[in-house]
C-alpha cells in the first residue's frame, strides 16, 4: 500500500514532482479559434498527450494522471460524447503496444460501468498487459468525478469494516480509485479556467496548483517545463511554518 494521506503524514518532497495530474482543457476553444469543428481539437489533444507522456519520462516523473472525461461531460451533445468515446477506442488501439514497449503502465480510473462492453474489455486488456511496467504510470481518468470516487471508496470502506462507525483517513484512502499512487505533487489545468471541476478532490489536498491559458493541444514540453519550474519555486509547508523548514535544511 503506497497511499499516505498528506493530512496525516508529511510527504517526502522531491525536486521533480513524482506525480503530475492534469486537467487537459481547451480542446474545443483551440479548434473554434481555427474555425475547425470541436472534434479537431480533441484529435489534436490526443497528440499532445503523446508528447506529454514522452516529456514526463524524460523528466523522471513517476505518475502522470490525465483527466480525459468527467462524470459531468455526459451533459455534452450526444455527437461530441460518442466522438470522444471513439477517439478513446482508437487511442487505445494505437498506443497500448507502444506504451508497453516503453515500459509504461496504463491505468484507467472512473465509473467504467457506463462505457460499452467493448471499451471496458479493451481497457481491462490494456491494464493487464502493462501491469508490471515500471518506468511511468499513466492514469486516464474517464467518467471520473472526485465525488464519485469518495462515495465509492466510502461504500467499500463500510463494507470492509462491518459494525464499525468511526474510520481513519487511511481506511478511506485505501479504497480510492488511485490508491496505488501517491497524492499529486503538481496539478496543472490548461485552457485558462481556474477551477477543479470535480477532479481528484480528496487527493489534491496539498498539491501545488498551476493554471495556464495555453489550450491543451498547444501544451508542449516547454509548457510542462514552465509548470515544473513554477513548482520548484514553491515552499511546500504542509501546515508547518517557513522557519521550521529552514531549520530542517540547515
Ligand atoms: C477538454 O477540452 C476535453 C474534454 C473535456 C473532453 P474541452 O472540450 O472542454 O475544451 P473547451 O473547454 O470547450 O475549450
Ligand atoms: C474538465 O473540463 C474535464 C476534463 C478536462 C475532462 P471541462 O471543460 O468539462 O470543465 P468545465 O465544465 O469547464 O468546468
Ligand atoms: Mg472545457
Amino acid at each position: 500500500m503506497i497511499y499516505k494521506s498528506s493530512t496525516t503524514a508529511v510527504p517526502e518532497v522531491a525536486r521533480v514532482p513524482r506525480h503530475v495530474a492534469i486537467i487537459m482543457d481547451g480542446n474545443g476553444r483551440w479548434a473554434t479559434k481555427r474555425f475547425l469543428p470541436r472534434v479537431a481539437g480533441h484529435v489534436k489533444g490526443v497528440e499532445a498527450v503523446r508528447g506529454c507522456v514522452e516529456a514526463c519520462i524524460q523528466r523522471g516523473i513517476e505518475y502522470l494522471t490525465l483527466f480525459a472525461f468527467s462524470s459531468e461531460n455526459w451533459r455534452r451533445p450526444e455527437e461530441e460524447v460518442s466522438l470522444l468515446m471513439r477517439l478513446f477506442v482508437t487511442a487505445l488501439e494505437r498506443e497500448v503496444a507502444k506504451m508497453h514497449a516503453n515500459n509504461i503502465r496504463l491505468k484507467v480510473v472512473g465509473d467504467l460501468s457506463r462505457f460499452d462492453a467493448k471499451l471496458q474489455e479493451m481497457i481491462a486488456a490494456a491494464e493487464r498487459r502493462t501491469a508490471n511496467n515500471t518506468r511511468l504510470t499513466v492514469t486516464i481518468c474517464a467518467n471520473y468525478g472526485g465525488r464519485w470516487d469518495i462515495m465509492q471508496a466510502t461504500g467499500k470502506m463500510v463494507a470492509a469494516n462491518p459494525g464499525i462507525s468511526t474510520f481513519s483517513e487511511e481506511q478511506l484512502a485505501e479504497h480510492l480509485a488511485m490508491a496505488y499512487a501517491p497524492e499529486p505533487d503538481l496539478f496543472i489545468r490548461t485552457g485558462g479556467e481556474e477551477r477543479i471541476s470535480n477532479f481528484l478532490l480528496w487527493q489534491l489536498a496539498y498539491s501545488e496548483l498551476y493554471f495556464t491559458d495555453t489550450y491543451w493541444p498547444d501544451f508542449s514540453i516547454e509548457s510542462l517545463d514552465a509548470a515544473i519550474a513554477s513548482y520548484q519555486h514553491r515552499e511546500r509547508r504542509f501546515g508547518r511554518t517557513g522557519d521550521q523548514l529552514a531549520e530542517k535544511k540547515s
